[in-house]
């Protein structure tokens, strides 16, 4: 069994020069898509739930499906992360629930809508570290706000990341990783025009600060997905995302986690609205969710290979949260 500290598979990427994405997960087949895609590239993984997917599942149900995926392989380095946690309260119950990493996004006040002061976001982003490190899980933090609003998860109101504030930042808090806004947004609605990110932005932040950075609003927005949902008869007129290409250069400029929801989401919805118009006849949600689980593990697969993740499952030795509160101790 691999459960591994986020720090460890991200630092391990950072030395690598590889991308890890991190997949959202609500139900047992996205894990299990995820995991298959893992296995079969050989990747090491992140699966993270939102604190809105925990609250969706009553906060155990989802635990435990994340802790059999771990179970179930034990060749794959896995980190069970806490996605936008709002409070140190959220991330309490995600370290209570087994988690080995844990975001806090103090861009956003408490409500996930309001943007916080520096002050706020240094504040309860440090008393998530103190309560993280002393139990050995990582911390991702975010500095700067990206556009586009999830489920309540954003302002809506896009604040690149200042570089000069990041290095500040990372150093009055302690946190393990850094998300930082460049452009990207939550959704499927990330451009008017062409996907532009501010990579002068992201080199000034790495030349800055040396912990790995986190790119949310990930997702690429496949056209084929797009014009399979709507065959189908979705609606989504004009959807974008990051080109894989953007990803593939943020990687190079020192990007280490990728946060994908959006793309398995659609992967999902193409799949079962194919079957619902083919097979009208059929109700088993076994025969609808099985090929949406399929569909979903071959778009993770594509991604752990554009993002050079495959192949680095077995390149090192898993530490345990008891190791990393070994280290955190004597830091
Ligand atoms: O960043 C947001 C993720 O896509 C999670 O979204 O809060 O709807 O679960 P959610
Ligand atoms: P997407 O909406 O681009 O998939 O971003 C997901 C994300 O950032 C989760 O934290
Ligand atoms: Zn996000």
């Amino acid at each position: 069994m691999a459960l591994v500290p986020g720090k460890q598979i991200l630092e391990e990427a950072k030395k690598g020069g590889y991308g890890v994405g991190a997949y959202n997960v609500n139900n047992m087949e996205q894990i299990q898509a995820i995991m298959d895609a893992a296995k079969e590239t050989k990747s090491p993984v992140i699966i993270q739930a939102s604190r809105g997917a925990l609250k969706y599942s009553n906060f155990t149900y989802l635990g435990y499906l994340m802790k059999a995926a771990v179970i179930e392989n034990p060749e794959i380095p896995v980190a069970m992360h806490l996605d936008h946690g709002n409070s140190l309260e959220s991330a309490v119950k995600a370290i209570d629930l087994g988690f080995s990493s844990v975001m806090i996004d103090g861009s956003l006040m408490e409500d996930g809508k309001t943007a916080s002061t520096y002050e706020y976001n240094v504040k309860v982003t440090r008393s998530v570290v103190e309560y993280a490190h002393a139990r050995g899980v990582s911390v991702e933090a975010e500095i700067g706000t990206l556009g586009g609003i999830e489920d309540g998860v954003g302002s809506g109101k896009v604040h690149l990341t200042d570089p000069k504030e990041a290095k500040k930042f990372v150093d009055e808090t302690g946190v393990d990783s850094l998300a930082i806004a460049i452009g990207t947004s939550h959704g499927a609605y990330k451009f008017k025009g062409a996907a532009n990110l501010a990579f002068d932005v992201l080199k000034e932040i790495r030349s800055l600060i040396d912990i790995p950075i986190v790119l949310h609003g990930a997702s690429s927005v496949p056209k084929e997905l797009i014009e399979e949902v709507n065959k189908y008869g979705g609606k989504m007129p004009g959807a974008t995302g990051v080109p894989i290409e953007s990803l593939q250069e943020a990687i190079k400029l020192g990007v280490s986690k990728i946060n994908v929801d959006t793309d398995g989401r659609l992967a999902i919805t193409a799949a079962i609205r194919k079957v619902f118009v083919e097979s009208p006849e059929k109700f088993d949600p076994r025969d609808y969710l099985g090929p949406a689980r399929t569909a979903l593990t071959n778009l993770i697969a594509s991604k752990m290979k554009a993002f050079k993740t495959a192949g680095h499952a077995a390149d090192y030795a898993p530490k345990t949260l008891e190791d990393m509160k070994r280290e955190y101790t004597l830091q």
